[in-house]
């Protein structure tokens, strides 16, 4: 069954104060309540054991925004998949263009860090997307593919069926420049055929695709209104509980 996620990626955001406040104003807001999406926060690492704790029992999941891929060893300064399961955590965002950019990750990254999560049981969030000069030059569809070619199709139709995607235009992220919900649309719609193509369409229908990218609680219900829309990977507006809230309610 294909699920309706709100997603946080609160980035680099918060210290451990600001973080528990957020926490416990959405905590006091969903729990208890009938929410019509999964809700999952992506606090930075050393939040994640103090966020699973908080959590507990209540409405809202808890996503890494990265992990190693490496098992374990000496490599200074990473957090192994095992490490996060052993916090507590249920998600962890995979392929983050800013990973890409910054910290030169590749799709090979993508495809290793994958299999160590779900080895582990986490459910991984791959994203993917293309980059304005990408799209400008019509080559939108031939990344993505790409991307999830050789990041994703390595794995078993069972294995893939445990993968959540987010569609993220790179253009799209903290610029305020939404993707129009038919923009949005056509990906999503390219991206399940891309997957029906490979492991069949029962496996694609199930597929939840996020969308990402100056998503707020102004656009949230038109993009998720899209047969291909299942939901949004937020920066921006989850680093408020009022903007957060505002996009869940977008379900209603
Ligand atoms: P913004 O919502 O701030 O554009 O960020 C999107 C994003 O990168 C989520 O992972």
């Amino acid at each position: 069954m294909r699920k309706n996620i709100v997603a946080g990626n609160w980035k680099m955001n918060k210290t451990l104060g600001e973080g528990v406040d957020l926490i416990e104003e959405l905590n006091e807001q969903l729990n208890g309540t009938q929410v019509k999406c999964e809700v999952i926060i992506a606090p930075p690492f050393y939040l994640l054991p103090t966020a699973t704790q908080l959590t507990e029992g209540g409405v809202i999941k808890v996503s890494a925004q990265n992990c190693a891929d490496k098992e374990s060893g000496a490599y200074t300064g990473e957090v192994s998949a095992a490490m996060l399961k052993s916090a507590g955590v249920s998600h962890v965002i995979i392929g983050h263009s800013e990973r890409r950019a910054y910290y030169g990750e590749t799709d090979e990254t993508v495809k290793t860090k994958v299999e160590l999560a779900l080895k582990e049981g986490l459910t991984p969030i791959v994203c993917i997307g293309e980059k304005l000069e990408e799209r400008e030059s019509g080559k939108a569809f031939d990344v993505v593919k790409g991307q999830i070619e050789n990041g994703l199709f390595g794995l078993s139709a069972e294995d893939f069926g445990k993968v959540v995607l987010a569609y993220e235009p790179v253009w799209a992220i903290g610029t305020g420049k939404t993707a129009t919900k038919e923009q949005a649309e056509e990906i999503h719609k390219f991206v399940r055929d891309t997957v029906a193509a490979k492991y069949g369409t029962q496996v694609a229908e199930d597929l939840t695709i996020l969308y990402g990218g100056s998503c707020k609680p102004s656009n949230a219900k038109e993009l998720f209104s899209m047969p291909n829309v299942d939901g949004g990977l937020i920066g921006g507006a989850s680093l408020k509980s009022e903007d957060f809230m505002g996009i869940i309610k977008a379900f209603e």
